[in-house]
């Protein structure tokens, strides 16, 4: 049982981006800062993100840098989602969710994961995973609590935690495996830690948690009382063996929020439907948060992705297999170019050190690398240090992301610029 009585003194020194130190902050700023959207003198600043995509525009280069699908969901679901209009589904949909898909979702989490969970209690539809996970951390965390998160990281995580006054404590999943030094995570809690957010398998780097990495965190939430809130939107692209989520861990259920997404799963990311489920009294808070933030999530999709939670194993080993050709597609063609990106092992993104292009670029880091590959080479990749912030983001500074979430003709495409330029 999580507790809620934290110690609310005050927090520890800022250990995130300078601009959260700015005197009086707004808590758009805060959120902003977080999210890494605020230059120092608190104005907002465009991201490399923005900066590429508008690069990838104005070169004509494939934008490998946005996760998100080039190719159309599911037919079946849109099939669904077309009779759902056609039937109805007009007004508001309950704030948990329509029954028919939190019973989706209960009856996926127990054929998936042997995991047993009340439709009615313990899981509620959200707009996309994002309005989950920010209803998931608003719930619990009080102004001056720390919250343990891993770099490289979804930005989502550090704009949530500081509005709400919490204190991100990065940890550095540490190149090239990715993985995070024990002592690392042990050190980052203690009695002030309220929640730990794990994602995985894990955006950017394409890694997955291995089971001693979820151990030693359901260990130490369960010391200081802490609260998993964990990520699981590529929770069907995971390439070497099942999906394990953290809740299905002994002594995890009862204090693990979990998050998830129609989006990646049924190539769907506009659609913004989503889920959390957790122990009841946990989801209490989420319900209560999220009936202010989006109220519902659109009705009629809603009742499409229940039917696509219900597809046969083989839609899911189909996803997996079309997956696997597009991750190898791009892994054959950076290996092409002289690079040794580690295999994904999940998610659609893959990250590779670039850094022996430099010398022929002119460069001496990953994102002016980027910009020269969107210059000379036709494809755009975000660097991964876009996603750390100021502690750790000299560890990722020669590694570049590149999403494989594309068609593979667009993906043999653009590998075959990258091997032209080079
Ligand atoms: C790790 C991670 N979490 C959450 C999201 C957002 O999910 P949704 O589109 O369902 O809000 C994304 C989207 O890229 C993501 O990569």
């Amino acid at each position: 049982m999580i507790a809620d009585a934290h110690d609310h003194s005050p927090a520890a020194a800022p250990r995130a981006d300078p601009a959260r130190e700015l005197p009086r902050a707004q808590p758009w700023q805060r959120m902003a800062a977080g999210g890494g959207l605020l230059d120092p003198s608190g104005a907002l600043r465009s991201t490399v993100f923005e900066e590429m995509t508008a690069l990838a525009t104005r070169t004509g280069s494939v934008n490998l840098g946005q996760g998100f699908p080039d190719f159309a969901p599911p037919q079946p679901m849109v099939d669904a989602a077309v009779a759902a209009l056609h039937t109805g589904h007009h007004q508001y949909a309950p704030i948990i969710g329509v029954p028919a898909l939190r019973q989706a979702v209960a009856k996926h989490q127990r054929d998936h994961y042997g995991l047993h969970l009340d439709p009615d209690s313990q899981i509620a539809v959200s707009a996309g995973a994002t309005e989950g996970m920010t209803a998931a951390l608003l719930s619990v965390l009080h102004p001056g609590d720390e919250v343990v998160m891993f770099e490289p990281r979804y930005d989502l995580y550090g704009a949530a935690v500081e509005f709400t006054g919490a204190t991100p404590v990065p940890v550095p999943l540490l190149p090239p495996t990715f993985t995070p030094d024990p002592d690392d995570v042990r050190a980052a809690f203690s009695p002030r830690t309220r929640a730990v957010i794990l994602n995985d398998p894990h955006n950017p780097t394409g890694t997955v948690a291995s089971r001693e990495f979820k151990e030693l965190l359901v260990e130490l939430a369960t010391e200081f009382d802490a609260v998993i809130v964990t990520d699981e939107v590529y929770e069907h692209l995971r390439f070497a063996g099942p999906h394990e989520p953290i809740a299905s861990l002994p002594g995890a259920v009862e204090r693990t929020l979990s998050v998830s997404s129609a989006g990646k799963t049924f190539s769907a990311t506009g659609w913004r439907v989503g889920w959390v489920s957790g122990p009841p009294e946990l989801m209490r808070g989420v319900i209560a948060v999220k009936s202010y933030l989006s109220h519902s999530a659109a009705a009629p999709l809603q009742h499409a992705v229940a039917h696509a939670l219900s597809f046969p194993p083989a839609f899911y080993d189909a996803l997996l297999q079309d997956y696997r050709e597009r991750r190898d597609v791009l892994v054959a063609g950076l290996r092409e170019a002289g690079l040794t990106p580690p295999v994904p092992e999940g998610t659609f993104f893959a990250v590779a050190d670039v850094s022996d292009h430099y010398a022929l670029a002119g460069v001496d880091n990953a994102t002016d690398l980027g910009r020269h590959w969107a210059e000379n080479a036709g494809l755009v990749g975000i660097p991964v240090s876009a996603f750390a912030g100021p502690a750790n983001r000299g560890l990722y500074a020669d590694w570049l992301r590149l999403a494989f979430c594309k068609r593979t003709d667009v993906l043999r495409g653009a590998m075959a610029g990258l091997a032209a330029a080079v």
